[in-house]
């Protein structure tokens, strides 16, 4: 298997932001629906295989909380980092596939985690590495947006 486990790397992925992702929309969505997740002035967020980087910048700049993210693309994660360069906002960014971010030991319990334009365009192993790592990262309560 290739370092991109297989996941066609060729081209680089497109610019766009996604409103969805946003933590605040997450709550309100919860809270619509009758869901009162648990409150912390600062949550831990965490988005997996963010392409670009562009909503996950966004999101870091704009709001409080610790904001982490992973994508096995490293001129993708060169483009993200650059981004919070400019922004200033502070980013946990790591070019590194779910399975190595997954064991790392280094990672908080997460309130929030988000995939976007992910889960059906990946393995079933890589399907059950997230799976994985959300039963153990995803804190109590936590809000977990996985649309397929
Ligand atoms: C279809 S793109 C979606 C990107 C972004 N979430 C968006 O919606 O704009 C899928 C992303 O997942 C990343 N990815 C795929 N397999 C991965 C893996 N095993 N580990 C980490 N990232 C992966 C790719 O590099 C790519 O950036």
């Amino acid at each position: 298997m290739d370092w991109a486990e297989g996941y066609f790397t060729g081209l680089d992925y497109t610019f766009g932001y996604y409103r969805e992702l946003n933590p605040a929309m997450l709550r309100i969505a919860c809270l619509a629906a009758g869901v009162v997740p648990p409150y912390s002035e600062s949550p831990t967020y965490l988005e997996l295989g963010f392409g670009q980087g562009v909503s996950l910048n966004v999101h870091a700049a704009a709001s409080e909380g610790e904001f982490w993210g992973t994508d096995l693309n490293p001129g993708q994660v060169a483009h993200a980092s650059g981004l919070a360069d400019v922004s200033g906002a502070e980013l946990s960014l790591f070019d590194e596939s779910f399975e190595e971010f997954a064991r790392r030991n280094d990672i908080p319990l997460f309130d929030v985690i988000v995939l976007h334009g992910v889960w059906s365009w990946i393995s079933e192993h890589n399907q059950s590495i997230i799976t994985e790592l959300v039963r153990k990262r995803l804190g109590p309560g936590g809000i977990l947006l996985l649309p397929a």
